[in-house]
């Protein structure tokens, strides 16, 4: 096989075959085959698609080019969520506790923030003596124990999209739908759950800008699932502003406490009512989606599923003594509205930025996190404001410049005509 005949099979529209798709990926992470010849290969998929079957090959090929989790040992469905990247996402510490006291197990390997976005991990670390680092049997063990662990990769997981990922982000072919579903697919399947699902963000700053668009990477990355023979659910939601009220590590924790508390942004716990009942519902944890949503609903509300919380952080070593000091600042700025009227839109990665350029976040992976700092929201699309409300408040350590307020203006679209209160949840594609 010659790697020149693939780059020119796919330039031409033609479809690729199982056998050409693992040369090219098992040649790649061998270090045989260059990465001009792989670049020009992505830009022939970026133009020419893929068929569904070839993004299955796709995500065979780079699911098999590092280690696969065996999640054998834990007894019991396991269900996995992933989050296609968003602002203000604490919804792992939220649905992690609610579904693992309602009975599923959720064994999950999580990652750190960069740019915009946060992490779990970053989250879970901001609280005193919580740790990430445990061992692959301490992971199983924890899960059979209390039904939930969370933990940062170790085992060398996908290496193939390492490569390709770097790759697409020098050569302009991240935003190639196939590209992107055989990327999360192949990190999910390696992971080893039974049940994935998947929170597809549509909005600023999010991968996919239409519901078209997300439409098809969630059926395509449904169908990969499926045809390793996985149960697997996306929720296509919105990302015109950012999830909840707060941004920032320790400040999301806070909110995810409070949510686990039965007192929540709506949102929020619409979101983890919704995927949480399918989570229980296929871990066969209620004889109904009706039922399974009425266990979400109420493990949030009868301090199951905090309590769930605080057994998963003590766990990993880690405790919150006083929550009412949490978090602590050295200034909270309240931003005001220059104009009257209605919330369009909050741009969550001009928040999102706003929070990384206050030091919550990493502008490069080497950067440290102050987990103190962030954003709250005080207001949300479609509600009314006056000239002098506030909009949100800053949470700093340091003297707020030019630069993170000039975020947090481009952020708010404010209209002068009613705004309707948009759903979370678009879609739901099984
Ligand atoms: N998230 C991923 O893991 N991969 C992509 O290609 C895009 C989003």
């Amino acid at each position: 096989m010659r790697m020149v005949d693939i780059i020119e099979k796919k330039r031409d529209g033609l479809v690729l075959t199982e056998a050409e798709i693992e040369f090219v990926i098992s040649g790649y992470v061998k270090g045989i085959i260059p990465d001009y010849q792989i670049s020009a290969l992505l830009m022939a998929i970026y133009f020419m698609g893929m068929t569904d079957d070839e993004a299955a090959f796709l995500t065979k090929s780079m699911l098999y080019s590092g280690d696969v989790i065996d999640l054998s040992n834990i007894k019991g469905i396991k269900v996995d969520k992933h989050s296609t990247g968003g602002v203000g996402d604490k919804t792992t510490l939220i649905l992690g506790p609610l579904v693992a006291s309602a009975g599923a197990k959720l064994a999950k390997l999580s990652g750190r923030g960069l740019g915009h976005t946060g992490g779990t991990l970053d989250k879970l670390e901001s609280i005193d003596g919580c740790h990430i680092d445990l061992s692959e049997q301490e992971f199983l063990d924890q899960v059979n124990k209390i039904n939930i662990a969370v933990a940062g990769q170790t085992a060398e997981l996908v290496p193939a999209d390492k490569l390709l990922y770097a790759l697409r982000d020098v050569t302009g072919s991240v935003p190639s739908i196939p590209l992107i579903a055989s990327s999360i697919m192949s990190k999910k399947l390696a992971a080893g759950a039974d049940v994935i699902c998947l929170d597809v963000k549509i909005g600023d700053g999010a991968f996919m800008k239409t519901i078209d668009d997300a439409r098809i990477l969630s059926r395509l990355m449904v169908n990969i699932g499926k045809s390793f023979g996985k149960t697997v659910i996306a929720f296509v939601t919105d990302m015109n502003q950012p999830l909840g009220l707060a941004v920032g590590n320790r400040l999301e924790v806070k909110e995810a406490i409070d949510t686990l508390s039965g007192h929540g942004p709506k949102d929020l716990e619409t979101l983890c009512v919704e995927i949480g009942s399918h989570m229980i519902f296929n871990a066969l944890q209620a004889e109904t989606l009706e039922v399974a949503k009425k266990i979400a609903y109420d493990n949030l509300h009868n301090g199951k599923a905090l309590a769930k919380f605080y057994e998963f952080i003590g766990a990993q070593g880690g405790h919150i003594d006083d929550l009412d000091h949490f978090v602590s600042v050295k200034e909270i700025v309240a931003y005001k509205s220059v104009t009257t009227g209605y919330i369009k839109t909050i741009k969550a990665l001009n928040i999102g930025l706003a929070s990384m350029k206050l030091g919550g976040g990493r502008e490069t992976k080497d950067d440290i996190i102050d987990p103190m700092v962030g954003i709250i929201l005080a207001k949300k699309i479609g509600e009314h404001v006056n000239c002098g409300d506030v909009l949100a408040h800053i949470y700093t350590n340091k003297p707020i410049n030019e630069d993170i307020l000039n975020s947090l203006t481009m952020a708010f679209e404010i209209v002068d005509y009613p705004i309707a209160i948009p759903p979370i949840i678009l879609e739901i594609i099984r």
